[in-house]
C-alpha cells in the first residue's frame, strides 16, 4: 500500500455491505452488537482509539450511545476515512471524533495516549497478529482495555475447502488465527484478563437473515443500486458463508485484554 490507502473496499462492495448491516456499518448487528462488546465497560469520559473505522458508524454510537470523551479512528482506505469524516461533520461531532488515514503498521500515536483501545472486524485484515496486539498494549494507557470482535477460523490455516471457497468469492485479504492462537497471542504481548467470548451461535442466524435481504425481490432492489452483477457476487457470497458459519469454521469472537497497572 502506499499514502494514498488500500483499495480493496471498492464502492459496489461498500454498497453492498451498507445495504445488508446498515448505513455507516461495514461488518454486522450494529448498534446492539457494538454494545454487546462494551459490555460491563463503562466510556464515560474515555479516550478510545477504533482501529479500522470504516464509515464511522461506529465512532458515532462510541460517542452517542457510549458516552466516550473522545474518539479516534484509523483506517487504511481514503474514501472510507473521506466519507466517515463527511458523516462526523454533518453529525456536528468534529470535536470529538478524529479520523485518520494511515499505513498498515505501527500506530502513530505516543505510548499511553488511550483509555480504551475498540476494534470491530477489522483485525481480520491485519497479518501480524503479534505486532498488532503489542502496538495496542503500547497506546493504552496502564489499566487501560482493548474491547474488540474479530472474525476467526474455527480451525486456522490452511483453510478447509469450503473457507476457500467463500474467501475465494469476498475477494479481499482475510488473515484469521484461531481462538486459541488469539488468546496465547494477546497473553503473549502482555495483556491480562484476557477473554474471548464467541458468536459463532449468534452469526449463525445472523448470517441467514443476511440472505434473505440479498434474496428474491431484495436482491432484484439491491441490483438497481449496485448493479446486477455485483448483487449475484453478494448473494454468493453470504450462500459460501452461510455454510462455513454453519460448520463453525468462521468463528466471530468478542475479545477483551487489560494493560496492567505496572
Ligand atoms: C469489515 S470493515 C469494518 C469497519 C468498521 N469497524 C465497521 O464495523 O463498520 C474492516 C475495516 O478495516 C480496515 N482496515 C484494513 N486493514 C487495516 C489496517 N491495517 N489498519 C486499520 N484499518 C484497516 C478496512 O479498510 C475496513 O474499513
Amino acid at each position: 500500500m502506499t499514502n494514498g490507502g488500500s483499495h480493496e473496499y471498492t464502492e459496489q462492495f461498500v454498497a453492498g455491505l451498507e445495504w445488508i448491516w446498515g448505513e455507516g456499518f461495514l461488518s454486522p448487528g450494529g448498534p446492539e452488537e457494538v454494545a454487546a462488546i462494551l459490555d460491563g465497560l463503562d466510556l464515560g469520559g474515555a479516550e478510545v482509539l477504533d482501529i479500522g473505522c470504516g464509515l464511522g458508524g461506529v465512532d458515532l454510537l462510541l460517542v452517542r450511545a457510549h458516552r466516550a470523551a473522545r474518539v479516534t479512528g484509523i483506517d487504511v482506505e481514503r474514501p472510507l476515512v473521506d466519507r466517515a469524516k463527511r458523516t462526523v461533520a454533518a453529525a456536528g461531532l468534529t470535536g470529538r471524533i478524529d479520523l485518520l488515514l494511515v499505513a498498515p503498521g505501527p500506530f502513530p500515536f505516543a505510548d499511553a495516549s488511550f483509555d480504551v483501545v475498540f476494534s470491530k472486524d477489522s483485525i481480520v485484515h491485519i497479518p501480524d497478529k503479534a505486532a498488532l496486539y503489542g502496538e495496542v498494549l503500547r497506546v493504552l494507557r496502564p489499566g487501560g482495555v482493548f474491547a474488540a470482535s474479530d472474525w476467526l477460523a474455527g480451525s486456522g490455516t490452511p483453510y478447509s475447502a469450503p473457507m476457500r471457497v467463500w474467501l475465494d468469492i469476498v475477494g479481499i485479504t482475510f488473515d484469521m488465527e484461531t481462538p486459541e492462537n488469539t488468546a496465547a497471542a494477546l497473553e503473549a504481548a502482555g495483556f491480562v484478563e484476557v477473554e474471548l467470548r464467541d458468536r459463532n451461535d449468534w452469526y449463525r442466524r445472523a448470517v441467514r437473515e443476511e440472505l434473505a435481504l440479498v434474496s428474491g425481490e431484495s436482491l432484484d432492489r439491491l441490483a438497481k443500486v449496485v448493479g446486477r452483477e455485483a448483487a449475484e457476487h453478494r448473494l454468493a457470497s453470504s450462500t459460501a458463508k452461510l455454510e462455513v458459519v454453519d460448520r463453525g469454521e468462521l468463528r466471530p469472537v468478542h475479545m477483551r485484554g487489560r494493560k496492567p497497572i505496572r
